[in-house]
């Protein structure tokens, strides 16, 4: 099991490059497979999750190339199935974007229902509606969702709660039924805009995506286009957090400003010095953190998936802040991980009380999930001493190369995969 040693207390200097966004290259790889025609996708990240889906992908029938580490070609011409097995669900669970994909192109889809996961139980039942909205028959039976139509026809779909998957996953199924969908309450993530940026560069017919009214003229049908996936925020937002926590200064490059706005503004008040360029940002931390309070909201709130990375900031903030969580219902179990290096930090319910402390001080530590798992480097890179996360992997789900990347901003960082290892390691940097 590989795990990342990190000797904290340095702070970090220097640039950094942001990859493609993971959330929206799962969107995206999935609604390749929607034409028969050859897709070239640029700017993929190449991590754990999107490599998973495109096994998926390869599972159903569907040709899949690697031009190079970040560039995919996805043919869907040799597609001989329509179902997706729970051994993917079961580690990626937005492999039910291929519910929507294939349902759209072939009226009919068989994908595993997903279970709970980490973060809470995360039930898909605004994806359904939409599916049945559309004309679709559904059902669940065996542990799999079986979609089925004679023809999709448009509908309207007031979604009750905003939900990126749903979002994403009706949008998709949307563009090849026949007539109009609206999609009233829509999520407006930057991934969905890339979505519907993508599918619209297939032939599709989608308006108004980024805002909560989502408009789809159904068309025929889509052919192959090249694609470049936009910069993931969340890899570049960690990035800022891991600058303000240890009071370093950092250029983060290739990112769409705009997308982290709720997060700069939050830098700032508590004392970083965060400048802002056409397609990066510079954040100078301070020594000097003051506390803060956060909650968590649908774009363009404060998202969901930097809530344990800001947390790990304000834990070494001056004063008391509060971390109300209101997506998701079981994401702060990197607390008793980051309490193990010395921070105050107690949750009630939804909510999170920080009581700042002067310094971490670096523990052993397991990585609950992705986004915890980052928080906690980020927590061991600020702290005084020796730090060892274990269940890296979930890291590897979303950041690629995140240990390189660190390095070369100065951090202490090794990943290794042995106690032996582990060992010499602690040795070689203590
Ligand atoms: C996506 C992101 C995830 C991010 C989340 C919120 C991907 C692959 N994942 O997850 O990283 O944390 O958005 O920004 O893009 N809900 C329902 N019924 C449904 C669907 C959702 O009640 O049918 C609820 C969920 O339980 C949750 C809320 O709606 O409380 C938002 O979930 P949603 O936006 O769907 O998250 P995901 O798409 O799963």
């Amino acid at each position: 099991m590989e795990q990342f040693i990190i000797k904290g207390g340095v702070p970090l200097h220097g640039e950094v490059s942001i990859g493609g966004a993971k959330n929206a290259a799962l969107g995206i790889l999935a609604a390749a497979i929607m034409t028969d025609e050859t897709v070239t996708i640029e700017n993929v990240p190449n991590v754990r999750d999107t490599r998973v889906l495109l096994q998926a992908i390869e599972g159903i029938g569907a040709k899949v190339k690697f031009v190079s580490n970040n560039t995919i070609e996805i043919n869907g011409g040799s597609i001989c199935d329509v179902i997706v097995d729970y051994e993917y669900i079961r580690k990626i669970r937005a492999s039910y974007y291929l519910l929507g994909a294939l349902l759209g192109k072939y009226n009919k889809s068989q994908v595993a229902l997903p279970g709970g996961c980490n973060i809470g139980s995360r039930p898909i039942d605004q994806h359904l509606k939409g599916f049945r909205a559309l004309g679709a028959t559904v059902d669940i039976s065996h542990g799999m969702i079986n979609t089925s139509a004679e023809q999709l026809v448009g509908g309207h779909i007031y979604f009750d709660v905003v939900s990126v998957g749903a979002t994403i996953n009706v949008m998709m199924a949307a563009c090849l039924a026949e007539g109009n969908t609206i999609l009233e309450n829509a999520a407006k993530e930057p991934h969905i805009v890339d979505v519907a940026n993508f599918l619209n560069s297939m032939g599709a017919n989608i308006k108004g995506a980024g805002t909560d009214i989502i408009r789809i003229k159904g068309v025929e049908k889509l052919h192959g286009t090249t694609y470049s996936i936009i910069p993931d925020q969340i890899e570049a937002g960690t990035f800022m957090c891991a600058a303000a926590a240890t009071a370093g200064d950092v250029l983060i490059k290739n990112i769409i400003p705009k997308h982290l706005e709720s997060l700069t503004a939050k830098l700032i008040e508590i004392g970083c010095t965060v400048e802002e360029f056409d397609d990066a940002i510079r954040v100078v931390g301070t020594e000097n953190l003051q506390s803060t309070n956060v909650k968590t909201l649908p774009y363009p709130g404060f998202p969901t998936d930097m809530q344990p990375q800001m947390a790990a900031v304000l834990s070494i903030a001056k004063g008391s802040s509060m971390i109300i969580e209101s997506i998701f219902e079981n994401r702060f179990k990197y607390v008793d991980e980051i309490v193990r290096m010395g921070a105050k930090i107690k949750v009630e319910g939804n909510t999170a009380y920080v009581e700042g402390v002067e310094k971490l001080t670096g523990a052993q530590m397991s990585s609950p999930d992705l986004r915890a798992g980052a928080a906690l480097v980020i927590a061991a890179l600020s702290a005084e001493g020796i730090s060892q996360i274990d269940e890296i992997e979930y890291i590897q789900r979303g950041y690629e190369d995140f240990e390189i990347k660190l390095q070369d901003l100065g951090a202490i960082i090794e990943r290794i995969d042995s106690e032996k290892e582990a060992l010499k390691t602690k040795l070689k940097i203590g």
